[in-house]
């Protein structure tokens, strides 16, 4: 017979935590019994609307509950690691929102704990999910690109801060601005196409000169707004990263920038056979005298296109994670090397 587990969604009245509570709401190995958040309004309103049936205000408290045996976080960067901690700890299995937490030290803390737990622990990449995503692991994997030796990988949003003053730009709440917000997805994304974690030395340039004038708010989030408004993290970050497969990679991610259209994102691989580009994955090539472009789309998928479904499958019957904590926690590494490098004006090597 198939096992159920309990889930409790920290942060489960939030932007993320409701996509979490759906997300798990729709795996066949999930029954989600609690959520905590700290807003009762918002707490109330999750549960009304999902069924949950209970609402703690303290994560803590969740933790304790033995019929609860999964975790997902869903809350403010600057609680990951103490958090995700805390449940291995308590023998949860974690799905663990991105980044993984405001440090490379931190992270590292989080994949030892999940070590010594011997339980499931998973970064919610969900932009490796996408169709498009696996649709070209899969083709590169089989050599179509040949060997990559470049990549890049962008962002631009014109009005894309998630809310000015909310925790998501407060470096003491957040860590970080749009490396930490944008930046980790595109960086995951890319490196898991270029399939190679291991990143050698990162040049990079941070600001924060719009979001500081109030300019580029947007409204994703749902936490409180401070009566300061503060902004103390950047809008704009820029890196060249080396691999030690000698592969490089560009990352430009911005919150906001005067440009004509709402935003702009995309990944694209160089390889010695052929190139390619996500979403719509395409493949470019050259035949002698003709360059030719082909759109992949259709055929089965390797993976569920969402993440907690394919967690949830992980915890249940012993899959291995697409997301690996050590690929996180290198991803994290060179984040930190991109604000290492822009502090000090020079090439960071990790
Ligand atoms: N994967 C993605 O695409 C994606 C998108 C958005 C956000 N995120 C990540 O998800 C996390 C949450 O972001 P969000 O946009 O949902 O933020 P949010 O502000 O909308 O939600 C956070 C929730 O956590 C609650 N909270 C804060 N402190 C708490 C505590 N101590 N105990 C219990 N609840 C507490 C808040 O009241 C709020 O409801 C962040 O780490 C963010 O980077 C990921």
């Amino acid at each position: 017979m198939k096992r159920l587990y309990g889930v409790g969604v920290l942060g489960g009245g939030g932007g993320i935590g409701r996509n979490h509570i759906e997300s798990f709401q729709s795996s066949p190995y999930a029954k989600v019994l609690a959520i905590a958040e700290t807003s009762d309004a918002r707490g109330e309103d999750a549960c009304r609307r999902y069924r949950v049936p209970d609402c703690h205000q303290d994560w803590r408290v969740l933790l304790r509950r033995k019929d609860i045996q999964v975790v997902s976080i869903a809350l403010p960067n600057y609680l990951h690691a103490e958090v995700a901690c805390a449940a291995l700890a308590a023998g949860k299995h974690v799905l663990l929102e991105k980044p993984m937490a405001t440090s490379a030290r931190a992270a590292a803390k989080i994949v030892a704990a999940a070590k010594r737990a011997r339980r499931v622990l998973m970064v919610g990449q969900n932009m490796r999910f996408t169709p498009d995503a696996q649709r070209l692991r899969t083709i590169i994997s089989a050599g179509r690109l040949g060997k990559i030796s470049h990549g890049r990988a962008w962002w631009y949003r014109r009005s894309g801060i998630p809310r000015i003053g909310s925790w998501f730009t407060q470096k003491k709440f957040a860590g970080g601005g749009v490396c930490y917000d944008l930046g980790v997805h595109l960086l995951d994304l890319a490196l898991h196409l270029m399939d190679d974690f291991r990143v050698v030395s990162v040049s990079g340039a941070v600001s924060g000169h719009l979001g500081a004038k109030g300019i580029g708010d947007g409204s994703w989030g749902k936490s409180e707004i401070g009566p300061r408004r503060i902004f103390d993290v950047e809008d704009r970050a820029v890196a060249l990263i080396k691999l030690q497969n000698r592969a490089t990679l560009y990352l430009e991610v911005t919150w906001a920038t005067f440009q004509e259209n709402d935003a702009t994102y995309g990944v694209e691989l160089f390889g010695d056979k052929a190139a390619a580009s996500w979403q719509p994955a395409k493949v470019h090539s050259m035949v002698p005298g003709l360059a030719k472009t082909e759109q992949i789309s259709g055929g089965a998928l390797p993976y569920p296109t969402d993440r907690i479904v394919h967690f949830m499958e992980c915890v249940a019957r012993g899959k291995t994670p697409l997301v690996r904590p050590e690929e996180s926690l290198q991803v994290q590494r060179a984040l930190d090397g991109i604000y290492a490098s822009s502090r000090t004006g020079r090439e960071v090597r990790l």
